[in-house]
């Protein structure tokens, strides 16, 4: 029997208002006065000045907001948040945001509980003591991330350009706040292409080598939600249940991969990061081919999954030895559907990406943490091949 471990101590709020418990989760934890973090495009749709409002109509006390946060979180950024946050005496953080927002704050918050002043002073300390307390709430804006129960932060280096990976549980939020209402002005682009993200978390979670029992069981049931909620979502914008599930499905593959890991599919996408191309869609571009590359190692769990993502009907009346093939082709059908339903490209080359990229590309991809733990092994020429399909 295989040993594993499993560490989710994220407290989930969620459903609608759930953003007007903070008050009483800061209470909890003994705090009154927290910073607000997140970032220009929120401000400038609104979200964050509804959100404002009703933390203020709960009365809670916000010391300052702070929403000058880049795309790419930045370790200039964090240590200037850092001295923000200790010269008002704030004593929690509230992060409202996507990746970026989240993962600055999870910098944030773990300098302040080292009781330290620099972000690059604990690089490369995975093993940290739990340190100082500071209040941390995270609420999520898109439903893709699941960063808000992770324990993996990306900073970027302004020094040297380069993306550091901090992952330590000291990153990790107190309570994860899943309100629909702030993904209501989320474009339908970005409500498809940040679910394909979750999507493949949770598949890659469920099918990479580090799998649990524990992780898979919180992976299957983030593939099931969006293959019920993300069309009824992207139909019905006003209908906040749908948007909800998302949300709660990102944050259950979030769960999932933070204890197992990912595979292929994130290798080659995190490398597409470096060539502009957004995260999300590398992910829903990469897929299903990915998926077809693994198959043969992975026929028997691709056909479990089936169950998960089309229901026990299709699943019974499919024969064993079809399960995993119609299981990759309906995510192909699904990712292409989203494409068309929204208006993203599936093809690299209109990202900007061209062929004479495609083996620096491959370079990083196989140097990535994700491409050790995916079940088959693979090589240069075998990224470039799937690279080029995508094209
Ligand atoms: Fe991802």
């Amino acid at each position: 029997m295989k040993y594993f471990e499993f560490y989710s101590p994220v407290k989930i709020c969620s459903g609608e208002n759930a953003i007007c418990n903070i008050k009483h989760e800061l209470e909890y934890f003994g705090a009154s006065k927290p910073l607000v973090l997140s970032d220009a495009g929120l401000e400038k749709v609104g979200t964050l000045k509804n959100v404002l409002k009703i933390l203020n109509k709960n009365k809670v006390d916000v010391s300052r907001v702070f929403y000058n946060i880049p795309t790419d979180s930045s370790t200039l950024t964090i240590n200037e948040i850092v001295k923000l946050y200790n010269t008002l005496g704030a004593d929690s953080i509230i992060a409202l945001g996507g990746g970026s927002v989240i993962d600055t704050a999870k910098g944030v918050k773990l300098v302040l509980s080292q009781l330290k002043e620099d972000i690059l002073s604990l690089e490369g300390n995975e093993i940290l003591p739990k340190g100082k307390d500071v209040p941390f709430i995270v609420i999520p804006t898109t439903c893709g991330t699941g960063s808000e129960c992770t324990s993996v932060a990306v900073i970027k280096n302004n020094d040297t350009h380069v993306k550091m990976e901090y992952i330590s549980p000291a990153l990790l939020p107190n309570v994860a706040v899943l309100d629909p209402e702030v993904i209501s002005t989320l474009p339908p682009k970005l409500v498809a292409t940040t679910s394909l993200d979750a999507l493949t978390h949770a598949i890659e979670a469920y099918s990479c080598l580090q799998r649990n029992t524990v992780s898979s069981g919180f992976a299957v049931s983030a593939i099931n939600l969006i293959s019920e909620n993300l069309f009824l979502a992207l139909n019905h914008p006003k209908k906040q249940e749908y948007k909800l599930n998302l949300l709660n499905a990102s944050t259950l593959a979030g769960m999932a991969f933070s204890n197992s890991m990912v595979g292929i599919v994130h290798a080659i996408g995190h490398a597409l990061g470096a060539y502009r191309v957004p995260h999300g869609n590398a992910m829903a571009i990469l897929l299903p081919h990915c998926l077809k590359f693994n198959q043969n190692v992975l026929a028997d769990v691709y056909a479990e999954m089936l169950l998960a993502f089309k229901g026990p009907e299709v699943y019974v009346n499919t024969p064993e030895t079809e399960r995993a093939k119609l299981f990759i082709s309906e995510i192909e059908q699904f990712v292409k559907m989203a494409s068309s339903t929204t208006g993203f490209s599936l093809k690299l080359s209109e990202y900007g990406v061209s062929e004479i990229d495609l083996p620096a590309i491959a370079n990083i991809a196989i140097n990535d943490g994700a491409a050790a733990i995916n079940p088959k092994l693979f090589t240069r020429e075998n990224i470039v091949a799937i690279l080029k399909e995508c094209m």
